[in-house]
């Protein structure tokens, strides 16, 4: 299928300042990662949080919400920031099950956090998230940390939210190296791979910010240590969620090193520089039987003599740096 409009350019790649904050929404799957990635975001003068909004993934849509919802505590998100559910699986079938340990007991890596009292909305998060877009059209940036059911839902239930959307940034794929999922995909895209094709399709402009990406941007006891020590809850916190997935991962000498994939994402939006980006149109396979999920690009799109007819309305970080984002990390919330 041919993109469905005619592709806008791809907006400037400009890092966010306190003085003129982006206006973001978070769609999320708490989650390890995902809750450094919410308590980054909350903390950054540079970005206005203007919804909170989650999908299965990592959990069930109810564990997933309840997550979110004490994490906003955490954060001291105000108590009227919409928090919004979304998709509780990808349409028409079941959720992919996610192996318990890779985010722990409770999904937040044993973190005790207190229950919420906070308000879910009515709305629906797709409803939420196309009032948002049209209060700041063309300037809302929709931040995507899990499965991609409930964007491919905007995108077909308000179409006007395509134009409305400044850019969807999502945390997913492996362009060029080894998915998580399986050999070839990453587990948001393989979550859904239809929702993600659809994005991939919708002409939205996209910053993309695959494995490539988060598993060379790996944290390591340098940016640990003193988020553990840190006199602010939210700095323990986020030492905590890290160690659950240190746990998991070790860097080439051996030292406990955890990738945080959707807080790399955030930081994108925060500090582009963080990442290194190749422009190109994306596609994500959805009837492989080997592939199915699987994120393609195509860096020669919208070029003379492109291998494909996509547009080119892709950015991908295929590299990251690798101490700018526990340095991130340490700096906001330690
Ligand atoms: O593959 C990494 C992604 O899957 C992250 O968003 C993580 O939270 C998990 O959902
Ligand atoms: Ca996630």
């Amino acid at each position: 299928m041919d993109d469905v409009d005619e592709p806008r350019p791809l907006p400037p790649l400009t890092a966010a300042t306190a003085e003129d904050p982006v206006p973001v929404v978070l769609d999320c799957d708490p989650g390890v990662d995902d809750a450094v990635a919410l308590l980054l975001a909350l903390a950054a003068p540079e970005l206005d949080v203007r919804a909170v909004t989650t999908v299965a993934g990592n959990a069930s849509l109810d564990l997933i919400t309840a997550n979110a919802a004490r994490v906003l505590d955490l954060a001291g998100a105000r108590g009227d920031l919409p928090l919004a559910r979304g998709a509780a699986g990808p349409l028409g079938r079941a959720r992919r099950e996610r192996d318990a340990d890779v985010h722990g007991p409770g999904a937040l890596g044993g973190l005790d956090l207190p229950p919420s009292r906070r308000a879910v909305a009515e709305a629906s998060a797709v409803d939420v998230v196309a009032r948002a877009a049209a209060e700041r059209p063309g300037e809302l940036v929709l931040v995507a940390l899990g499965p991609l059911t409930t964007v491919a839902a905007l995108l077909a239930l308000h179409p006007e939210s395509a134009d409305h959307l400044r850019e969807v940034v999502l945390m997913g794929g492996a362009a060029f190296c080894e998915g998580n999922s399986s050999p070839t995909t990453e587990f948001n895209l393989r979550c859904d791979p239809d929702a993600a094709r659809r994005v991939t399709e919708s002409g939205v402009p996209l910053r993309v910010v695959p494995l490539d990406a988060t598993q060379r941007a790996l944290v390591g006891p340098e940016t640990t240590a003193p988020l553990l020590a840190s006199r602010d809850a939210r700095g323990r916190a986020v030492g905590q969620l890290l160690q659950h997935i240190s746990t998991q991962r070790r860097d080439d000498d051996g030292l406990a090193a955890a990738a945080v994939h959707d807080a790399l994402a955030v930081a994108a939006v925060l500090d582009p520089t963080l990442c290194t980006w190749v422009e190109g149109g994306v596609r994500v396979e959805t009837s492989g039987e080997l592939t199915r999920g699987e994120l393609v690009v195509d860096t020669t799109a919208g070029t003379d003599g492109a291998r494909t007819d996509w547009a080119r309305t892709a950015r991908v970080a295929v590299d990251a740096d690798a101490g700018g984002l526990g340095r991130l990390l340490v700096d906001r919330l330690a």
